[in-house]
């Protein structure tokens, strides 16, 4: 039994905190295009200095360059059978590039889970991150300019996913390990 996961959901929703722990309990990578381009940024690869200026601004980076990115993590070959995607696709032409890909090699998504948090809670955990942790794109301008890009380009996935039948909408507050029995009952149906 293998899993072919998304995670869509607004930043500071969860996605990190329940993509590790979903790839941990169906033993499949967890590949998140944030910490793919964090790691990048800080190694100072030509990936990274194109996609930093995007990254502190809140903007998205260019979709060539990260399905170049994610098509080097995932293409094999052999292409991964299973995996958790978290943060890709994030736009309408990422997602239709990932689900022709998925169609090819018999590797489309079981579930795409959307994990709902309230406007006032993400902001809530991402400014306390942001004093914790120091993460550049955490602060309050930043901070309302992803979820602005989040509410414009990457939530109508929503409905692109719902219309193939794959969407499971997963209440994402309250305890982390509440949210992961939510999810895994949630998926249950989808996984092979
Ligand atoms: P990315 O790294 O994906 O950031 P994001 O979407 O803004 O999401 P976050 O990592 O902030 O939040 P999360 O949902 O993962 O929540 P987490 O578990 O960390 O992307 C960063 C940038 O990279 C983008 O802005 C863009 O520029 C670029 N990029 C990435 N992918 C791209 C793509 N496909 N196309 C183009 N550009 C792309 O939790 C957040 C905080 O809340 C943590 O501190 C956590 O401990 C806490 N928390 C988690 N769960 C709970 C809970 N239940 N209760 C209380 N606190 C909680």
């Amino acid at each position: 039994m293998t899993l072919r996961a998304l995670l869509l959901a607004a930043p500071g929703a969860g996605k990190g905190t329940q993509g590790t722990r979903l790839a941990e309990h169906y033993h499949v990578p967890h590949l998140a295009t944030g910490d793919l381009l964090r790691k990048h940024v800080a190694d100072g690869t030509s990936i990274g200095q194109t996609a930093q200026g995007f990254m502190d601004r809140g903007d998205l980076v260019p979709d060539a360059l990260v399905l170049e990115l994610v098509g080097t993590a995932i293409a094999g070959p052999p292409p991964l059978e299973g995996f958790v995607l978290d943060g890709f696709p994030r736009t309408l032409e990422q997602a239709e590039s990932a689900f022709r890909w998925g169609q090819d090699r018999a590797r489309t998504f079981h579930a795409v889970v959307s994990l709902r948090v309230g406007t006032d809670e993400l902001v809530r955990r991402l400014l306390h991150r942001g004093a914790e942790a120091g993460r550049m794109d955490d602060n309050e301008v930043t901070i309302r300019a992803r979820l602005d890009v989040y509410e414009r380009l990457t939530e109508p996935l929503l409905a692109f996913y719902r219309d193939r039948g794959i969407l499971v909408a997963v209440d994402g507050t309250g305890a982390v390990d509440e949210i992961f029995d939510r999810i895994l009952t949630a998926i249950a149906p989808h996984v092979d």
